[in-house]
């Protein structure tokens, strides 16, 4: 199903998109993409961290023609940035994520599929044609069936693995507690388990997306609080493909990434939804490019609202960005055609950002244009 014959006047405004959002969709589903943790004051200081720097744009430099593409471990961001991966996207349209692979392969944007897809990775990345894609992995505690994924990723042509490392444990969200919503217990996550022949080894029966005995498989292995810095080792002698960290906010855990021969750091916190009261991703990136010093590439994500946004985490040391709630919100009012329209505004920010800073290139932005309020 597709709201591609429904005409629907989109906003150009994340505000007022939200807003929509939040009638097109129940109640459960919206505050699961809305809420934080705990008191959200992570998720409020996600985007408020923006507004602490300023951009000093400079002028009179020819900025008529313009490319706002970054080069990532051998994927282009035709924009400097890609989609997030977010979980579980069927509650928020029937077509899930195959609306959002779509949308992002019409606009030509890197797409990071989690391991909580309401459809199989496959599935998503028939869905994406050529697009290049990433597989977000929750490294499982059972770990052939983290290998199994991800040598399932490699082969429908993934091209780097994005470990989740905030997710220990599943972050308070009170919002979602209060509401007792949780769209794993609906088995909206289990598709990628479904379709895994390890995970289907360990069960006895002929497993449904909803049986309660595959969820409750599913919730037992699907985080590891037990992971350390050596099981990375495993991971990189079974995959020949880059791996990245995703949930990095401490500089002595950018050098360890480092030091364990890690590809590249996503600096995230999970938009808001692990620890609350944890430093906003925009405070924690300058301290991680200084230990990082350009050696891997480093993406950011949770705040990620507009195009002055993605200049400024360029400005201070990020490669690229990751967009999150906004698709999200596009998905929940239009599913695939939905997703497009903030794409396409989103992609034009970024450009509209760029021209007005007064560059040309978005590989020229650096630090000399930044500069954080008194
Ligand atoms: C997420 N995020 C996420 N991250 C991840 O590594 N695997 C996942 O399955 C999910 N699922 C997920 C679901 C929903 C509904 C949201 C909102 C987020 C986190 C996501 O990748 C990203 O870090 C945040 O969305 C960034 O914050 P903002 O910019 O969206 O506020």
């Amino acid at each position: 199903m597709t709201n591609s014959i429904l005409k629907i006047d989109y906003p150009h405004s994340i505000q007022l998109l939200e807003q929509m959002a939040s009638e097109s969709i129940e109640k459960g589903p919206f505050t699961y993409v809305n809420s934080g943790s705990g008191a959200e004051s992570t998720l409020r200081a996600n985007v408020s961290a923006f507004e602490d720097w300023h951009i000093v744009p400079r002028v009179l430099n020819d900025v008529s023609k313009r490319d706002a593409s970054t080069q990532i471990l051998g994927t282009t961001f035709p924009s400097s940035f890609a989609i997030a991966p977010v979980g579980v996207q069927s509650i928020f349209h029937p077509d899930g994520e195959l609306a959002s692979a779509r949308a992002a392969a019409h606009h030509d944007v890197p797409f990071i599929a989690s391991t909580l897809s309401s459809y199989s990775l496959e599935e998503v990345a028939a869905n994406l044609g050529n697009t290049p894609r990433w597989f977000q992995l929750y490294w499982s505690k059972d770990v052939e069936l983290a290998l199994s994924m991800v040598k399932r990723a490699e082969e429908a042509g993934y091209s780097a693995i994005v470990i989740t490392v905030d997710t220990a444990l599943l972050g308070n969200r009170e919002r979602d507690l209060t509401n007792g919503y949780s769209p794993l217990k609906l088995g909206k996550g289990s598709a990628n388990y479904l379709h895994d022949p390890v995970f289907l080894s360990r069960l006895g029966s002929n497993p449904s997306s909803d049986d309660p005995d595959v969820i409750g498989k599913i919730v037992d292995v699907i985080f590891n609080p037990s992971l350390t810095w050596d099981d990375l080792r495993t991971i990189k002698n079974h995959t020949n493909l880059p791996v990245l960290l995703k949930g990095v906010l401490h500089e002595e855990d950018a050098r360890k990434a480092l030091h364990y021969g890690v590809d590249g750091v996503i600096v995230s916190n999970h938009g808001g939804r692990q620890l609350d009261g944890c430093i906003s991703s925009l405070e924690a990136l300058p301290s991680i490019a200084e230990v990082i010093q350009g050696k891997v590439p480093i993406l950011l994500d949770s705040g990620i609202r507009r195009g002055s946004d993605v200049i400024k985490a360029k400005a201070l040391g990020a490669n690229a960005v990751l967009l999150g709630r906004p698709f999200v919100y596009g998905l929940a009012v239009g599913g695939e055609q939905g997703v497009r329209h903030v794409l396409k505004d989103f992609i034009h920010d970024i450009d509209v950002s760029l021209a007005l800073t007064g560059f040309s290139s978005m590989i020229q932005v650096d630090q000399s244009i930044i500069r954080k309020k008194n």
